[in-house]
């Protein structure tokens, strides 16, 4: 894999970095390319978190401009809105002129604020940050679509540390059956499989809390706590280790490039659901590397 700098921003002509991408790549901007005023990093990096004021990171929810993941009677819950709202804006407008046929289809997910050093955190394993692994939200299945994340070092002097490793497909078709990719997809595609699911797509579209998982998302999330608890592949995987240094912002789809954090503190970050239809290429995403492994549908 490799990382494609970006040193000038507004590129002087269109460049379609699409290909890089979904190919596994870090796509990375040595100098912020939105506006982020220093205040505003400021405060981000001056909030008071002692006493369990917050949860693994704080988060706000671009579609219903909401801040969660802390406790409101312990911040200044007015500024600290301001402050996401304003960074989650300038990034996706970015992000919008840097990937237009992306934008065209994407679901706008959840903004985050990682406010604790990451070396040293004394996490569970499936939640531990310095393990390598693709990325998975149990309450937010893709159905097959593509988790992209940028992410802003605003550390004032530290680097921020990934180690990463080969993209999904050598990884997948080297773990996916030990991590029981054929049983789930005989299992998902069974008939009274297929109608529980039917069923809790239903209830879903009727607004009731439930998360449909497709085979696919029941997968990703098996394949995320396998890779984190696979000391052979942890030790042998082969290993890329890049440092992001304060200022910089970097791009990747999390769940083809297995990513790990080393060290780092103060990160804000974006997230985005891109739609299969908008990709360069549909062959190489992991639903269809995965479909392939296991000569079965996984999505709808
Ligand atoms: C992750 O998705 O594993 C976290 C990456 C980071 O916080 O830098
Ligand atoms: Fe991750």
């Amino acid at each position: 894999m490799e990382v494609i700098t970006i040193n000038q921003w507004p590129l002087s002509g269109f460049n379609d970095y699409r290909p890089d991408l979904e190919a596994g790549n870090i796509v990375f901007f040595p100098t912020t390319p939105f506006a982020l005023s220093e205040v505003s990093k400021e405060f981000l990096r001056t909030l008071d978190f002692s006493g369990g004021a917050v949860h693994k990171n704080i988060a706000y929810r671009p579609v219903i401009d909401r801040v969660t993941g802390v406790d409101p009677k312990s911040v200044e819950m007015a500024t600290l809105h301001d402050v996401f709202r304003e960074y989650s804006r300038n990034l996706i407008q970015f992000a919008r002129e840097l990937l237009p046929e992306y934008a065209a289809a994407w679901k706008l997910d959840y903004a985050s604020f990682r406010p604790l050093e990451e070396r040293g955190r004394d996490l569970p394993v499936n939640k531990r940050n310095d393990l390598i692994h693709t990325d998975a939200f149990p309450s937010r299945p893709t159905q097959g679509d593509l988790i992209l994340r940028v992410f802003t070092n605003i550390h004032p002097a530290a680097s921020r540390v990934w180690i990463t490793s080969d993209p999904f497909k050598t990884v997948a078709e080297r773990y996916a059956q030990d991590a029981g990719l054929q049983s789930l997809a005989a299992r998902s595609t069974s008939p009274a499989a297929r109608l529980r699911d039917g069923f809790l797509r239903l209830l879903n579209r009727l607004h009731l809390p439930v998360f449909p998982r497709s085979p696919y998302d029941r997968f990703m999330l098996r394949f995320h706590d396998y890779l984190k608890r696979n000391e052979e592949f942890q030790s042998s995987t082969t290993k890329y280790r890049f440092e992001f240094p304060p200022g910089s912002t970097w791009l990747a789809f999390t769940d083809v490039l297995p990513h790990s954090v080393e060290s780092g503190q103060y990160a804000l970050e974006q997230t985005f659901i891109v739609a299969r239809e908008s990709l360069a290429s549909r062959a190489s995403t992991p639903v269809a590397i995965l479909e392939r492994l296991c000569g079965k549908p996984l999505v709808a």
